[in-house]
């Protein structure tokens, strides 16, 4: 009864899409446990390309069942759209193989509205969220207020708690924000039309996937975000409201304690972040430029979800053995190495300077005033200018690039099993 995580080992967007498409291939379901259409990935076939902000992307194979664990919060426009979006594409999509648990947290229009006023209102302080309404929904769930998925299947119950919601936040948009109310009857019509779409897809998820794995079947955790997002453990109050880390696994998916066959940690080469907050790597200028790329490719660093261009930096090991140590990793898939490509020197950061001393490991969790006031120290590697994209096993790495692989390795004493060195699923090379 395999259970396997993937997690992100930093700010979101390592390349976990990719990782689930390949590692979903074997799996009989996959399961998003956490976060919502914040989350967006791309998943790149032949020449199709993929970009699922809610729906697991494993759900691209044939035989695969995708859930939405509970501790998800779903758009109901965005959740519908992906279902047009795959059929269009010609992925078969029925209530047997999409689940959506019933304690998913329903995400509103009116929580999208929030979420922007109230992080416009921090000023200079701004979290940069993707303005998903992620935020709102999680605080409506955790003060008792939310509209939950299996909310849904009682018509009239769902309707009274949808209308009393949508007033209350318009008080709040009003009264607070200075903003213009939403129209709430046309909301209506339109948020119970979402459910009847839904109603054939929920399911109580947990028993669903305990009996999978006593039969045998195996499961595939899909984390959104990154382990820096946490809510907890990451680079508070620059996070996001969930948990990202495999610790959210269980009860995001409603499942008891077990054991985990493996817990897979993505990083990329290098390090990039979307939205503020303290990042000791970060790089400007030229060679920023050429980290983020010019946003002519889906691949280039730019948001998924917003389209922002990304933050980017040098690969930065300390918060990749934080990372490790937050969620178990046994072993690293290794994303982007191509990317590294044309540079002569590549800096690793292997410690931090603060307050006179030096620090491997972080002796913080993850605090952003703490984090910002620590000054890497790094290690300077050769680079390569051989084209990786064609690589497709280990020697036909140039040796710069193998050197740079065993670096990681060497300093967070993990395998890295995987490294992808370009968009296509089969650019890939798999350690064995
Ligand atoms: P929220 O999740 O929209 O509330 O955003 C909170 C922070 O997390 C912001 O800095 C976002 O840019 C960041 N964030 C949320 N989701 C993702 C993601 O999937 N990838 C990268 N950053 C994300």
């Amino acid at each position: 009864m395999p259970l396997d995580i993937v997690t992100g080992a930093q700010w979101g967007d390592e390349g976990k899409g990719r990782v689930v498409d390949l590692l979903s291939e074997k799996a009989d379901i996959v399961a998003r446990y956490n976060g919502g259409d914040n989350a967006g990935h791309t998943v790149t076939v032949a020449k199709a390309v993929y970009k699922l902000h809610v729906i697991p992307s494993g759900i691209i194979h044939p035989k695969t069942i995708g859930v939405l664990g509970g501790g998800m919060v779903l758009n109901p426009q965005t959740f519908v759209d992906e279902i047009q979006l795959l059929r269009k594409a010609g992925v078969e999509i029925t209530p047997e193989r999409l689940w959506v648990s019933d304690a998913v947290q329903l995400i509103t229009p009116a929580h999208r509205l929030l979420d922007r006023a109230q992080d416009a209102a921090l000023g200079k302080a701004q979290i940069g969220t993707t303005g998903r309404g992620i935020g709102p929904a999680y605080v409506d769930k955790a003060s008792r207020r939310g509209l939950r998925v299996s909310d849904i299947l009682d018509g009239e119950f769902f309707a009274g708690h949808v209308k009393a919601h949508f007033s209350e936040v318009n008080r709040l948009l009003t009264d607070w924000y200075h903003q213009p109310p939403m129209a709430v009857d046309a909301l209506m019509t339109e948020y119970l039309g979402f459910a009847e779409q839904m109603r054939p897809y929920v399911r109580r998820i947990g028993p669903l996937l305990q009996n999978a794995l006593n039969e045998g079947r195996s499961i595939l955790a899909e984390g959104a975000q990154g382990t820096l997002l946490d809510v907890e453990q990451g680079t508070y109050p620059f996070v996001t409201s969930s948990c990202t880390t495999s610790a959210g696994v269980f009860s995001g998916l409603g499942l008891g304690v077990q054991p985990v066959r493996r817990v897979t940690g993505v990083t990329k080469a290098f390090q990039t972040r979307v939205g503020a907050g303290p990042f000791p790597t970060e790089l400007d200028g030229e060679a920023a430029q050429s980290l983020r790329g010019t946003g002519a490719n889906p691949w280039d660093e730019y948001g998924t979800t917003t389209g922002r261009p990304r933050r980017v930096g040098w690969l930065d090991l300390v918060l990749l053995n934080y990372a490790r140590e937050v969620n178990g990793f046994n072993e690293i898939f290794l994303t982007k190495l191509d990317v590294l490509t044309g540079l002569k020197e590549i800096s690793v950061c292997t410690a931090y300077q603060r307050d006179g001393k030096e620090l491997r490991t972080l002796d913080f969790s993850g605090d952003a005033r703490l984090l910002s006031q620590c000054v890497p120290t790094y290690e300077t590697l050769p680079g390569w200018q051989a084209d990786l994209r064609n690589c497709r096993v280990w020697r036909d790495l140039p040796e710069a690039a193998r050197a740079y692989v065993r670096f990681i390795e060497e300093k967070t004493g993990l395998p890295v099993a995987y490294i992808s060195v370009g968009p296509e699923r089969s650019a890939l090379i798999a350690r064995g």
